[in-house]
């Protein structure tokens, strides 16, 4: 809902208000956003002016803003933009070269407009012309501003997605007056708010160590979260958090925001001489610029804005509702996604038609509904140093050419995938040798390799117009129902050929990273509207662009490179603060794992990998028989429980280091959460997802690493209806005894030597079974007072009914409520 009261407008969603007003100097000054304010629509007068800083006078060497209002120096006034020259020395909104070269704007209110629809929605990846669904418009404020001096006019449009507690933000700059302008920043959020106790908490990383959690204090030098990779990247995720020190996973302040953009982003916190913070998010300014020319419109990207007093479960709550209402769109975005094998683990770039074809039969064997070929089917694709840019199918591999190999996999009644990489060449490829000019490289100056390969230059709409076409044949001609989209390298010696024809003002090459990002959307747009059908996968190195512009393209992203179950949960966890688990694929791969050389069971890889899109990516040809069978076991009981999985709310339990500010070496938060015996015993991840209906749920528990003599464990899981009873099960569980090692010995009538043949044969026909849950609880005793489980082994306990909880073990819990609550259960 807006209201528009006593010159203010007052933004409120179920759980949050957010208030600014116009002031006498025509500025918009912040005055709340946070938890919702009861009666927020009918604030007086005193109450806003409650909310107001009161300027009496100039205080110390500010500037004051002008004759008339000597005590307004806008250094500390809370604003809703803020530019440069009149005062205001801290980070600006926007910053403009005006046509006299000076820097200084004064945006002044001009008028306002509510609507409850909006006139074109704004979640899109900006400047393309994607429409959301008109079906959920939400309410819609646009404010007018103008710069007088410069014949500037800018909009803040504000829409409020009242089903999600989320406000988004957006700016467009339009030039009225006769000459060129030029744009060196113009973000899409500003949140100024009037306290100093906050921390910011981002998600940083590098390839394969996607998403760690990192909380640093704002409290003077400014705090900036930023990418100029030239994707969002994964060193800093988009998505932010702001709160209080002590807010945690379940109470406190916290607000949070996101950026609909896949490009280099900014945000940045920092406090003033006064107290005050001030949030920025946006395009990143450095090594941006944008020529704006009389009468042209430049558009930010659009901004999502959360904020609770319920902790980071609050923010996940709506940032997920958010994403899977409002950024997921299309057929697939709340279809139950197929579960997959891919290629790529399982053969790299050595890949033929015969041995694709032997692994979708065991693919289909195992109940596995879509096999994705990954990348090196392409001619000369038999390493990462050719043929990137040529799509034509390499008929020494795949003698039927795609056409040939999809009737085939299609015949065995699987889906058929492929894998492209649109945006990049090699020079090593007959598009390099043909269209050097459609790449992005500086002419005289040698040019730094990222994996071997170039940029294209996605500024120049041509090169977008013929990768349409390209890409366009081949899905055609592989009758495609899956695309795994890459992009794996970041960018370097950043210089359009492109942009460089458009105008000899060398200043316009700070267009060229935004240009080529609305050119990725334009393929995107183009691809994804011609094969309706086709459910996308973005992938950039795994999570290098993982983001809204992303999510807004394709439904699901491959979250990281890193398949191995230990790294991936806190990968998962770092996305579950923003993004919800069906915005992540997580794929079960061979061990030793091939990032980590860690091993880890098949029952743990399936455990983490099933709190996402879980697939396979591993050589099913060469598992032994009953790994084979495990996996078929493993397909079937995913595809029971992927409605809850897929679409279900997620909540994270304890989890290792969730109220550590502190962030170690290895990039992983510190636990604090371990017995305090050795470094990484005791750190459990805790993790339960709940249907919509709050009738079914599956539950999690990881261990890192055993702690000695430590037998009682209990799971608390979460969101589930606190009325309801559940039945309460595990997995039927039985144990290869070889894993006890010698201590067969503390059982067997006779010795048993460790490994010989008799120690075989008798895990042959021998199994030791496992605990077993069996309950029906109360929703609310489960999720207060937690289950106590069977008891783990603890150096005694060689028996069946204890939980063997090693190193990486996990289990599964499943709960489904039951409609008699007197059910027997067997506790
Ligand atoms: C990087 C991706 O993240 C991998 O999954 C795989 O598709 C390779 N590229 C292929 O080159």
């Amino acid at each position: 809902m807006i209201t528009f009261r006593h010159n203010a407008w007052i933004l409120g969603t179920p759980e949050t208000t957010y208030i600014f007003r116009k002031t006498k100097t025509g500025h918009l000054e912040h005055l709340y956003y946070g938890p919702a304010i009861a009666h927020a629509e009918s604030l007086s007068k005193d109450d806003l002016a409650a909310m107001s800083v009161r300027r009496v006078f100039p205080a110390g060497n500010m500037i004051s803003y002008d004759a008339d209002h000597s005590a307004v120096t806008l250094e500390n006034v809370n604003l809703e933009m803020s530019s440069r020259g009149k005062g205001d020395i801290r980070e600006p909104f926007l910053e403009i070269v005006n046509a006299d070269g000076s820097r200084t704007s004064d945006f002044l209110f001009d008028s306002a407009e509510i609507s409850e629809s909006a006139p074109d929605l704004l979640t899109i990846p900006c400047s393309v012309p994607w429409q959301g669904d008109p079906e959920k418009a939400p309410d819609h404020l646009k404010i007018v501003l103008k710069d007088a001096a410069a014949r500037l006019k800018l909009e803040l449009h504000y829409y409020v997605y009242e089903d999600c507690d989320v406000i988004t933000r957006t700016a467009r700059l339009i030039n009225e007056g006769e000459s060129n302008v030029t744009i060196l920043r113009l973000m899409s959020a500003q949140l100024d708010l009037e306290r100093a106790d906050l921390q910011m908490t981002a998600f940083r990383g590098a390839w394969v160590r996607e998403m760690a959690r990192f909380s640093v204090p704002v409290s003077g030098p400014k705090v900036v979260n930023a990418s100029a990779c030239g994707t969002s990247s994964n060193r800093a995720n988009p998505f932010v958090m702001l709160h209080p020190a002590q807010t945690s996973e379940d109470a406190g302040f916290a607000a949070a925001c996101n950026l609909v953009y896949s490009g280099n982003h900014w945000e940045s916190a920092e406090v003033n001489a006064f107290g005050q913070t001030r949030f920025l998010a946006g395009i990143n300014p450095e090594g941006f610029s944008w020529q704006l020319r009389p009468q042209e419109t430049f558009e930010a990207p659009e901004a999502v804005l959360t904020c609770t007093d319920s902790g980071f479960h609050g923010i996940s709550r709506h940032m997920h509702a958010f994403v899977r209402r409002h950024i997921q769109r299309g057929k697939w975005a709340d279809e139950i996604r197929p579960i997959l094998l891919n290629s790529w683990e399982a053969c790299y770039f050595k890949i033929n038609e015969s041995t694709l074809l032997r692994l979708a039969k065991a693919a289909k064997d195992s109940g596995i509904e879509l096999f994705v070929m990954d990348d090196g089917w392409f001619l000369n694709r038999n390493d990462d140093r050719h043929a990137l840019g040529d799509w034509t199918v390499d008929r020494k591999k795949l003698p039927g050419g795609l056409s040939g190999l999809s009737d085939k996999i299609h015949g065995m009644g699987l889906k058929f995938g492929i894998w492209i990489e649109p945006e990049m060449v090699n020079v090593e490829s007959n598009l390099y040798r043909t269209h050097p000019e459609w790449v992005m490289q500086i002419p005289g100056r040698e040019h730094s390799e990222g994996r071997t390969q170039r940029v294209l230059d996605f500024a120049n709409p041509a090169v977008v117009d013929y990768m349409t076409e390209r890409m366009s044949s081949v899905f055609r001609e592989g009758r495609v129902d899956y695309v795994k989209w890459d992009m794996n390298r970041i960018f370097s010696d950043v210089f359009s050929p492109y942009v460089a024809s458009l105008d000899t003002d060398p200043i316009r090459q700070g267009e060229t990273a935004h240009r080529y990002m609305i050119g990725v959307y334009r393929l995107a747009k183009n691809l994804t509207e011609a094969f309706p059908s086709v459910l996308f996968e973005g992938c950039a190195s795994g999570g290098n662009r993982f983001d809204l512009g992303m999510l807004c393209c394709f439904p699901q992203i491959w979250g990281s490179d890193n398949t191995d179950a230990i790294s991936r949960s806190y990968i998962q966890e770092g996305y579950s603060y923003g993004y919800p688990m069906s915005a992540f694929t997580s794929h079960i791969s061979a061990v030793p794992n091939h990032q980590t050389l860690r091993v880890t069971s098949l029952a743990t890889r399936f455990a983490v990998s099933a709190f996402g899109i879980s697939g396979y990516e591993l050589n099913l040809i060469d598992m032994p028989p009953y790994v084979r069978d495990a996996v078929t076991k493993q397909v079937e009981l995913y595809k029971i429980w992927r409605e809850v999985l897929q679409k279900g709310e997620f909540y994270r339990g304890r989890i290792p280091g969730a109220d550590s500010v502190s962030v170690g070496q290895s990039g992983y938060p510190e636990g604090l959460d371990a017995s305090g015996l050795y470094p990484g015993s005791g750190r459990i991840h805790e993790w339960t997802c709940v249907s919509r209906d709050r009738r079914y749920a599956v539950g999690l528990l990881l261990q890192e690493m055993v702690t000695p003599n430590s037998p009682f464990e209990s799971y608390f899981p979460r969101g589930l209806d606190p009325n309801l009873r559940y039945k309460f099960t595990n997995l039927d569980k039985s144990y290869d005894i070889r894993k006890f090692g010698d201590l067969i010995n503390t059982q067997a009538p006779v010795h048993v030597r460790q490994d010989s043949l008799l120690h075989r044969t008798i895990a042959r026909f021998v199994k030791m079974p496992g605990e077993k849950e069996n309950h029906v609880l109360l929703g609310s005793v489960l999720m207060k007072a937690g289950i106590r489980l069977s008891p783990a082994f603890a150096g005694t306990g060689y028996s069946d009914g204890v939980r063997k909880f090693q190193d990486y073990a996990a289990r599964l819990y499943f709960m489904e409520a039951v409609d008699s609550p007197e059910e027997e259960s067997d506790s």
